[in-house]
C-alpha cells in the first residue's frame, strides 16, 4: 500500500472512531428522558395536587413522566410498581412509600442501576434515597398538638389539678414514615400538659376502616375530648362517627374536637359545618413539581458523572412547609371555578 492509501485509512478510521464516541457518549436529551412518581395510592383526591404538579413540571422542561400507583393502598404492590419502572428503564423515580423499610432494598437497586430515585410525600430516610420532598412531619404533628392544646385549653401539669383530657390519635399505615413522625411530634407537643392520650389506632388508608375505628374511639371512651387525624383518610373517618354520635344524643356538638390533615373537599366541607376544628394543609403541587425538577438534575448528573452526588444529610431534606387551616381560611382552599362552571 502506498503512503497516500495508509493515510486515507487512517483518516477514516479516526473518523468513525469519533462519530463513535460522540454518538455513543452523547448524554440523553430531557425529552428523551422517562419519570414515574409512586404516590401510596391512586384512588384518593389527595394525590392530585402531587399528580398536577408533576404534569406542569414535566410540560414545561420537556420530560415524560406518569404517575403510577396502586388502587389502593398496599406496600406489596407498590413494590411491584417500582419494579417494573427498573426493569423499563425509568431515568428517575420519586416514591412516597407506604412503607419506609420495605422499600430500602428497591432503592439501592434502582440507584446501583443508575436510576434516580427521591422520596417525596414520606421519606424513607435509611435507605440511599437521593432527597426527601415534603413535609417537616414531626414539626407539622408538634403544631398539631399545639393547636389541640389550644382547642381544649389543656394546661401544663402542675397548674391543672384533677383535670385531664382524652386524646385518640389516628395514624394511617403502621409503617408509613410521614405518619409516625406526625404522631411522634403530636405526642411531644401534648407530654407535658394535662392531655392523656388513648392507645394508637390506625385507618390503614381505607375509609370504612377509618370510620370503624372512629366509632370504636367514641364507644369505647364517653369521656374523649379529642381526635388528631395524623392522615387524609382520618377527618372523614371521625366526622360522619362523631355527627351519629350526636344524632344518636351519645354526644353534644362540639364535645370532641377535631385535628385533621389535608384540605380534600370533603374535610373542608366538616371544617364549614364545625364537626372539623381545623386542618394542616400540605402544599401537594409542590411536591410533584419538585420530585420532577430534582429527578431531572439527578438524571442528568449521572450522565454526566457516571454516579450520583447526592447532598449530605441534614441538606437532603426539601421542606415544602404546612400551613392551618381554620373555618375562614376554607374559601381559599376551594378550587377557583374554571371558565363555563
Ligand atoms: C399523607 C399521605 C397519605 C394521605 C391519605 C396524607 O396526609 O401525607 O401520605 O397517603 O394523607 O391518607
Amino acid at each position: 500500500m502506498n503512503k497516500v492509501v495508509v493515510r486515507l485509512v487512517a483518516l477514516a478510521v479516526a473518523v468513525v472512531v469519533i462519530v463513535g464516541l460522540v454518538v455513543l457518549g452523547r448524554g440523553k436529551e430531557p425529552q428523551e428522558m422517562r419519570f414515574a412518581l409512586v404516590p401510596k395510592s391512586v384512588g384518593h383526591t389527595y394525590w392530585e395536587g402531587v399528580r398536577q404538579g408533576m404534569e406542569a413540571e414535566a410540560r414545561q422542561r420537556g420530560v415524560k413522566a406518569v404517575f403510577q400507583g396502586p388502587p389502593e393502598a398496599s406496600v406489596e404492590q407498590q413494590l411491584k410498581i417500582i419494579e417494573s419502572l427498573i426493569t423499563q428503564g425509568y431515568d428517575g423515580i420519586g416514591i412516597s412509600p407506604s412503607d419506609s423499610k420495605a422499600v430500602e432494598e428497591i432503592i439501592g437497586r434502582a440507584i446501583n442501576k443508575g436510576i434516580a430515585v427521591v422520596t417525596f410525600d414520606s421519606d424513607s430516610k435509611d435507605s440511599r434515597r437521593l432527597v426527601y420532598i415534603g413535609t417537616d412531619n414531626r414539626e407539622a404533628g408538634r403544631i398539631a398538638g399545639r393547636l389541640m392544646i389550644d382547642l381544649l385549653g389543656a394546661k401544663p401539669q402542675a397548674q391543672a389539678g384533677d383535670e385531664t383530657f382524652l386524646v385518640q390519635i389516628i395514624g394511617g399505615q403502621p409503617g408509613a414514615e410521614n405518619l409516625n413522625e406526625r404522631m411522634e411530634g403530636f405526642k411531644e407537643a401534648v407530654a407535658d400538659v394535662n392531655i392523656s392520650l388513648a392507645d394508637d389506632l390506625y385507618n390503614e388508608e381505607n375509609p370504612d376502616k377509618a370510620l370503624q375505628v372512629a366509632e370504636n374511639a367514641i364507644n369505647a371512651h364517653p369521656d374523649l375530648d379529642g381526635f388528631f387525624c395524623a392522615n387524609a383518610f382520618g377527618g372523614p373517618g371521625v366526622a360522619p362517627a362523631i355527627e351519629d354520635a350526636i344524632g344518636r344524643g351519645q354526644l353534644e356538638p362540639h364535645q370532641i374536637r377535631v385535628v385533621a390533615f389535608d384540605t380534600t373537599p370533603d374535610i373542608l366541607n366538616y371544617i364549614e359545618e364545625g364537626v372539623i376544628d381545623c386542618t394542616l394543609a400540605q402544599q401537594t403541587q409542590r411536591m410533584g413539581k419538585l420530585s420532577i425538577e430534582h429527578l431531572l438534575r439527578f438524571a442528568q448528573q449521572y450522565q454526566e458523572l457516571g454516579r450520583f452526588n447526592p447532598p449530605p444529610e441534614g441538606e437532603d431534606v426539601i421542606d415544602t412547609g404546612v400551613a392551618v387551616v381554620r373555618p375562614e381560611d376554607v374559601p381559599q382552599y376551594r378550587p377557583e371555578p374554571k371558565e363555563g362552571d
